[in-house]
């Protein structure tokens, strides 16, 4: 029998993580990889949960993959069949590209289609919602919003997406730490610091926004040197917020050695990857990264819109 597939796109937050957890804006696009879910009727009447090659308990009440499962199958009404259920991400997973908000969005995508009943864009974005929360307490809707539309632009709690055309295409060099993490520590963190410090944490959110509504006007304007200058600001802020690592803090280095005139944390920090805008220069950036990680790619930002 033939599966149901849903997908989604993973994203890269360019400016203005964790700042929009506050309501500042962020400036953010999706990529073109992402996730990927099939879902069928089990064979052998057994149900079944494959994340990419591994096999899960399907009954595991501890594991996010399966409690988003049973949210995404229950609410398609499809709780009483046995399930082969697949799950495949074609980017890093826990690495800051959304590959959580990715599965959160082609979850009930594929559950739907499986129904064959129709998921309205408001359902899909409250399963989503309730999924991302498995993972991470309080989601600013971004990463879920893109992992959705594929889109780039300026993204806020209280307006969502406000779409930007790049004059510009911008190409990023991602690189990966290869250092798991987990976004729920990293917010979390980052909101008991708010707590004990106050104003000063509470500046630097404030001029993470600006960075990110000064960065999308770069961006319009197909000013790269200047949205270079913003990455690079972004990082050390969100340094002062202790987001970001030794093992960032090398690759950040080594990708402005080697010619990026921005270069970054992407997503929640900690861990993860890293961001660097090198016009005309990628190839060498990309090189130098390569010699101290495992996973580098040069993508176009909003490549999907
Ligand atoms: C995680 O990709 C981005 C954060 O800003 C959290 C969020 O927006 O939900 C750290």
């Amino acid at each position: 029998m033939s599966g149901s597939v849903g997908k989604a796109f993973g994203k890269v937050i360019v400016l203005g993580e964790h700042a929009v957890v506050y309501g500042e804006p962020a400036l953010a696009g999706a990529l073109a990889a992402g996730c990927a879910v099939d879902v069928r009727k089990s064979e052998h009447g057994l149900p079944h949960l494959m994340l990419d090659t591994r096999v899960l308990e399907v009954s595991d009440a501890d594991n996010g993959v399966c409690k988003s499962m049973k949210i995404a199958q229950d609410a398609a009404g499809l709780g009483a069949l046995a399930l082969d259920v697949t799950i495949r991400f074609d980017v890093p997973v826990g690495a800051g590209l959304g590959s959580s908000a990715a599965m959160a969005v082609a979850l009930p995508r594929a559950m739907f289609a499986f129904a064959a009943k129709t998921l309205e864009t408001a359902r899909l974005i409250e399963l989503s919602t309730q999924i991302e929360r498995v993972f991470h307490g309080n989601p600013s809707g971004l990463d879920a919003h893109l992992a959705r539309t594929g889109e780039l632009g300026l993204f806020t709690k209280k307006d969502g997406l406000q779409a930007i055309r790049a004059k510009e295409p911008v190409r990023l060099v991602i690189a990966d730490t290869g250092v798991g993490r987990s976004t729920q520590t990293q917010v979390s963190n980052v909101a008991a610091r708010r707590e004990r410090l106050g104003r000063p944490i509470e500046r630097t959110i404030e001029a993470i926004g600006e960075i990110a509504r000064m960065g999308a006007d770069a961006v319009t304007k197909g000013d790269l040197p200047r949205l270079g200058e913003l990455m690079n600001a972004n990082q050390g802020l969100l340094s002062a917020l202790s987001v970001s690592s030794q093992e960032i803090e090398h690759l950040v280095h080594v990708a402005r050695k080697a010619g990026a005139i921005g270069s970054k944390l992407t997503g929640a920090g900690g861990g993860g990857c890293i961001i660097a805008l090198a016009p005309g220069k990628e190839e060498e950036v990309a090189a130098s990264l390569r010699q101290h990680s495992k996973t580098v790619v040069i993508t176009t930002l909003g490549a999907t819109s």
